[in-house]
């Protein structure tokens, strides 16, 4: 890359979480939210995450430095100036919505700029498709919580040159993530495998095989799992849970694939899990 300013899109959970892992490895980051209310939250969650990685001695350096690398504007127009080598989207999971930035960005931003997408379940190549450099662009998948999960899935689209693609292994690589290559194909290799199983357990559920907290306790203690599978549908969001079951089973069109009418209950019943202070568990704090 031409330097190391990187421009996050999105200050959502999974945008700070980017951003902060980026500032860590020593990238200048600007993170952009067209909702300047997104401020406040966001920097003081990596703050908090990065005080929490310093107790247990896992920076290199001290949290106000790295901290001092992250900038944030609800402007736009204050991505250019910042002369970014690369845009790692991470806006809420709507077409529309992120064809809109790409597009803004590719006519306003240098032509070598590289586009990364952090999207679930959007084909990159059909988002690569809006700009007029889709060889510059690849998916660069974050696990949530992103400065704790060592996974960065790595998809190359239709377009996406070896060269570009080559790259952005490397940048992953110097986050200290993992990075793993799949197809662009829906679900990627994580979501293809990880929602048939939350899934699963929402059919073993409603079907009343065992209560919610055996199924998680089965799942987490036989097979070594940190969270449960209903657990971790909690944190995940039922609502993203569902929307991503619905792109498996639309696309891949198979009937295994359908998700379970109980968790679009949960999703109807507006518990989309902690976020909502309740899902398949409640968070009353
Ligand atoms: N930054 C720094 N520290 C953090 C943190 C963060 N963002 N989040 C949690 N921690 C810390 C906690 O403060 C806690 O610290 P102490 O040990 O000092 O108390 C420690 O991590 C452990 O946290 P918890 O005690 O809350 O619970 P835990 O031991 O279960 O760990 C977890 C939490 C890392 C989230 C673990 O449960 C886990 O790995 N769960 C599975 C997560 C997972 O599968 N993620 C992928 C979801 S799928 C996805 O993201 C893709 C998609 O498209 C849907």
């Amino acid at each position: 890359m031409k330097n190391k300013n990187v421009c996050v899109l999105g200050a959502g959970q999974m945008g700070a979480g980017i951003a902060q892992v980026f500032a860590q490895a020593g990238y200048s980051v600007r993170l952009y939210d067209a909702f300047e209310s997104a401020q406040e939250k966001a920097l003081a969650g990596v703050k908090k995450s990065l005080d929490k990685l310093a107790s247990k001695e896992k920076l290199k350096e001290k949290p106000d430095e790295i901290f001092a690398r992250l900038s944030f504007t609800a402007d736009i127009k204050n991505l250019k100036d910042f002369d970014p080598a690369l845009i790692v989207e991470a806006v809420p999971e709507n077409f529309d919505l992120k064809a809109k930035l790409f597009k803004a960005l590719d006519e306003s931003l240098a032509a070598d700029v590289f586009f990364a997408s952090n999207t679930s379940s959007i084909s990159i190549t059909r988002l690569a498709a809006v700009t007029k450099r889709p060889e510059l662009f690849a998916g660069m998948h974050f696990m949530n919580p992103v400065p704790l999960m060592a996974l960065v899935e790595m998809i190359k689209g239709m377009a996406t040159s070896d060269q570009t693609f080559a790259t952005m292994i490397e940048v992953a690589k110097k986050l200290g993530k993992t990075p793993v290559k799949a197809k662009d194909r829906p679900g990627f290799v994580v979501n293809r495998i990880l929602i048939p199983m939350i899934n699963e357990a929402f059919f073993a559920l409603e079907e009343g095989l065992a209560s919610a907290e055996d199924i998680d306790a089965g799942m987490k203690l036989g097979t070594n799992q940190p969270m449960g599978p209903l657990a971790l549908a909690d944190f995940v969001g039922l609502d993203t849970v569902l929307y991503i079951a619905e792109i498996l089973h639309n696309e891949l069109g198979e009937d295994k694939y359908r998700p379970s009418t109980l968790l679009r209950k949960y999703v109807e019943a507006g518990w989309f899990g902690r976020k909502s202070g309740r899902g398949v568990y409640r968070y009353d704090s």
